[in-house]
């Protein structure tokens, strides 16, 4: 059996579920946003150490500012009002991508930080204003600047998510098989997983059907 130490989700299918259900595209970000706390305490029981969340990506600012706007509301929302109980499990906040919202936003974001930087229990990388292709091109300048050998290890030490084991497992909901610009360089050996629900419709059962389904792979990592 497979040991699962990090799991990455794109939760894909909100605005889909908004309006599948006679409601806008805001409320299936609202229902998801219920998902991700079923997730989290999940993830707490199969004892996951770090669980990366695709919540907006580099490309996402090209949608409707309206919708933009209420996504980091709820965001506001969710930090002021539920920090101290994620603090009180134990649960460590990272935000990976460039912090550059509003003053508000990401002084929240840092204090979270902060407030929880030494909890050990599960460590939530909260993927915002994330793009793979800028976290690539961001450590190879580092590199040149820096005037260092191109390799690896030099390489991965520029990476946002320096210090966190690549994720064994990818589940994308939605419906879709793509990788969106998510993490291209550190899923190079990850299980994924492509799920017919949409975010909002997915639940704990269906995460531990497919934990169970992970742990039964044989994992050869160009062995055989
Ligand atoms: C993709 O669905 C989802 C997002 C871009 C946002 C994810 C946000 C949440 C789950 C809620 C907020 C989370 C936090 C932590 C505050 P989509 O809108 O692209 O769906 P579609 O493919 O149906 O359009």
């Amino acid at each position: 059996m497979n040991s699962l130490d990090h799991v990455a989700i794109i939760m894909d299918g909100n605005g889909r579920w908004g309006l599948k259900n006679n409601k806008s595209r805001n409320a299936g970000h609202k229902a998801g946003l219920k998902v991700v706390e079923k997730i989290i305490k999940s993830s707490i029981k199969q004892k996951i150490k770090y669980l990366t969340l695709y919540a907006f990506s580099t490309e996402n600012w090209k949608r409707p500012k309206k919708e933009i706007n209420f996504l980091f509301d709820l965001l506001e929302n969710f930090l002021t009002h539920r920090i101290d109980d994620l603090h009180k499990q134990n649960i460590k906040l990272k935000i990976i991508g460039v912090k550059s919202f509003s003053l508000k936003l990401n002084r929240l974001l840092r204090l979270a930080e902060k407030k929880t930087l030494k909890n050990n229990k599960l460590q939530i990388n909260l993927a915002l204003n994330y793009g793979a292709k800028f976290e690539l091109i961001n450590a190879f300048k580092n590199l040149a600047k820096n005037k260092e050998n191109i390799n690896e290890k030099n390489l991965v030490k520029y990476f946002q998510t320096k210090n966190i084991p690549d994720p064994d497992m990818l589940i994308r909901t939605g419906n879709t098989k793509r990788l969106s610009n998510f993490l291209l360089w550190q899923l190079a050996y990850s299980e994924i997983f492509f799920e017919k629900k949409l975010w909002p419709d997915f639940n704990e059962h269906d995460y531990i059907k497919l934990i169970s389904k992970f742990k039964k792979i044989k994992r050869n990592f160009g062995k055989i």
